[in-house]
C-alpha cells in the first residue's frame, strides 16, 4: 500500500473549502472530512456530540480539542480513509495541527496545506448568500451558484437551508476566532515547505483547475 495523501484546506469562513473539498472527493476518490459538517449531522441527529458542539457553534467559537480530536482520530481509522482524506475545517488550532502530525507521521505527515485566500468583505457575501441541503450537504449560493429551482437541492430534490451560524453577528466572531487561532497555522505550515496560497476569488471551476494544477505539479495524486 502507497502512503496515504492528506490535503489540510485552510481559509476564513466563507473561502470555498467545503465547495473545493466536495470536488477534490470527486475526482481524488478520497474522503472529504469537514469537522463543521459531522458536528452538524450530529446535532440533527441529536446526538450528545451534537448537542455539545452547537454551544460552540452557535457562538462561532472552537469546539474544545478533545473532542474534535478524538473525532477525527476515529474518522481517519475508518476504511475509505485508507487512501487518505482531505481535511475541511480541521485542524483550526496549533493543538490540533500537532494532533494532526502524529495522526499522519506513519504516512509521513500531511502532503499539502492550500491557502484559499478571500477578503473579509467576499467572506462575509458568501456566506450570506449561501444555502446547503438538508438531505445530502450540497452547498449553494443564492447568487454565484444558484440552485436549478428556488430552494431545491440540484442533487437530491431536498430542501435548502441556511447555516445557524451564518447570522452576521456570528459570522464576525468566526472570522475573529479565524484570525485568533487558526491564521498561525499559515506560519506552522510554511516553514513545514507545505503551504501553497490559492487566490480564492476566482470563479468555483477556476479555483477547482488551480488546485488539481499544483497537485499534479507536486506529484500528489493518488495511486490505484
Ligand atoms: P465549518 O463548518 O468548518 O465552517 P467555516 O470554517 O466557518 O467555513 P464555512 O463552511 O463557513 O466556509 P467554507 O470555506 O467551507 O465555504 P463554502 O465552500 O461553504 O465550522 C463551523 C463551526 O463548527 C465552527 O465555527 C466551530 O464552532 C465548529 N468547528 C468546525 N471544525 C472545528 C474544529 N476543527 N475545531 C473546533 N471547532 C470546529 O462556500 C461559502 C459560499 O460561497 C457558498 O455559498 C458557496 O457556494 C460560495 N462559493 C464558494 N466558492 C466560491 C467561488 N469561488 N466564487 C463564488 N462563490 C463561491
Ligand atoms: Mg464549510
Ligand atoms: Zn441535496
Amino acid at each position: 500500500m502507497g502512503k496515504r495523501i492528506f490535503i489540510v484546506l485552510l481559509g476564513v469562513p466563507g473561502a470555498g473549502k467545503g465547495t473545493q473539498a466536495k470536488m477534490l472527493q470527486e475526482k481524488l476518490g478520497i474522503p472529504q472530512i469537514s469537522t463543521g459538517d459531522i458536528f452538524r449531522y450530529n446535532l440533527k441527529n441529536q446526538t450528545e456530540l451534537g448537542l455539545l458542539a452547537k454551544r460552540y457553534m452557535d457562538a462561532g467559537e472552537l469546539v474544545p480539542d478533545e473532542v474534535t480530536i478524538r473525532m477525527v482520530a476515529d474518522r481517519l481509522a475508518q476504511e475509505d480513509c485508507a487512501r487518505g482524506a482531505i481535511l475541511d475545517g480541521f485542524p483550526r488550532n496549533l493543538e490540533q495541527a500537532q494532533a494532526l502530525d502524529e495522526m499522519t507521521a506513519p504516512d509521513g505527515g500531511v502532503s499539502l496545506v492550500p491557502l484559499i485566500e478571500i477578503s473579509d468583505e467576499e467572506a462575509m457575501r458568501r456566506i450570506t448568500g449561501r444555502r446547503v441541503c438538508r438531505q445530502c450537504g450540497a452547498v449553494y449560493h443564492i447568487e454565484f451558484n444558484p440552485p436549478k429551482h428556488d430552494m431545491v437541492c440540484d442533487r437530491c430534490g431536498g430542501e435548502l437551508y441556511q447555516r445557524d451560524d451564518d447570522k452576521p453577528e456570528t459570522v464576525r466572531n468566526r472570522l475573529y476566532v479565524y484570525y485568533k487561532q487558526t491564521s498561525p497555522l499559515i506560519g506552522y505550515y510554511f516553514c513545514k515547505g507545505l503551504l501553497v496560497r490559492v487566490d480564492g476569488s476566482r470563479p468555483i471551476e477556476e479555483v477547482h483547475q488551480t488546485l488539481m494544477h499544483i497537485l499534479a505539479e507536486r506529484g500528489i495524486l493518488p495511486q490505484d
